[in-house]
């Protein structure tokens, strides 16, 4: 197998090479003064199945998404075998279903691109909804980095801290990271208006009084949701509180609102890649694509 670096995951992919001992193929990218991109494989892929490195996180989803489209086609077209797109964070995965009528599905707009292509394999991290791996026409597969995430904290010395997930729906989250961490694990409520998008947090009857607290998320985008959970767990008498997610979206000034609202620190993946970036997701990539070599 070879690793395909892909211009948004390029460390990323060096680091997945460097571990798993998988020949790096450089990409060199380029976009035209009209703002199309361009790229070409900088190596010889023929005969050899490929994973390609390419997250496909905000400024520019859409054009991360057609470098992947364009880097998978440049593959085959040379004669590569399987192709294994590896996208760390999945861009539109979160519109897995018609929420409100006159929508579309946008993840399976995306997941009918990707195999016109005749990408093979999918490989995400931490997909908000597994249910959006189903519309994919090719086996697609997601891993979770959270024990990962709960790893730093126990290297920072607060192993038996609470974990915490901000609504119901992502408790498996918290339970993930407890296995880890060895505390206790609990949720916040959280209702979201689908058309004002605005959300709604409550705590009722959770005991973290004197606690070390993380909050744990699969994204932080707007940080409207750790912003709030943090106001909550204050006025219950939390002793600190960290947050730790997989996809570190942070939009504008995300970060500023939530180490203002007495976070201590933000911890995420470099499945997006930037300033909180701090746990590389390089050893769970690699140990998925050697599991994956090894049983084809
Ligand atoms: C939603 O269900 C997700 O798990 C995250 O909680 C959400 O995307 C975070 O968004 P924001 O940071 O804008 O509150």
């Amino acid at each position: 197998m070879k690793i395909i670096s892909g211009p948004a995951s390029k460390p990323l992919a060096e680091a997945i090479s460097a571990q798993t001992g998988y020949p790096n193929v450089p990409v060199a990218a380029k976009v035209f003064p009209d703002g199309e991109s361009y790229v070409r494989l900088d190596g010889d892929v023929k005969g050899e199945d490929v994973a390609i490195v390419q997250t496909t996180c905000p400024p520019a989803q859409d054009g991360r998404l057609l470098q992947l489209a364009f880097m998978a086609d440049a593959a085959k077209r040379a004669g590569a075998g399987k192709v294994t797109a590896v996208v760390p964070y999945l861009a539109y995965a979160r519109q897995d279903k018609m929420f409100l009528s006159g929508e579309g599905i946008s993840v399976e707009t995306v997941a009918r691109m990707l195999g016109a292509l005749g990408i093979d394999n999918m490989l995400t991290v931490n997909i908000h909804s597994e249910a959006a791996l189903s519309k994919f026409p090719f086996p697609a597969k997601t891993a979770s980095a959270i024990p990962f995430l709960a790893q730093y904290f126990v290297d920072k010395g607060y192993k038996k801290a609470y974990a915490l997930s901000p609504d119901k729906g992502a408790m498996y989250i918290a339970y993930e990271a407890q296995q880890v961490l060895g505390g206790n694990a609990g949720h916040l409520d959280k209702t979201r208006d689908r058309y004002t998008g605005q959300t709604t947090q409550t705590g009722r009857g959770l005991d973290v009084k004197d606690q070390t607290v993380i909050i744990l998320d699969d994204i932080i985008s707007t940080g409207g949701t750790i912003v709030g959970a943090a106001k909550i767990l204050k006025e219950l008498g939390a002793a600190h509180v960290f947050t730790a997610c997989v996809h570190p979206l942070l939009i504008g000034d995300a970060a500023k609102r939530i180490l203002d609202a007495g976070v201590e620190e933000i911890v995420g993946t470099d499945s997006v890649p930037g300033p909180y970036s701090k746990v590389s997701l390089a050893p769970l990539i690699s140990k998925q694509l050697k599991g994956a070599n090894q049983s084809a």
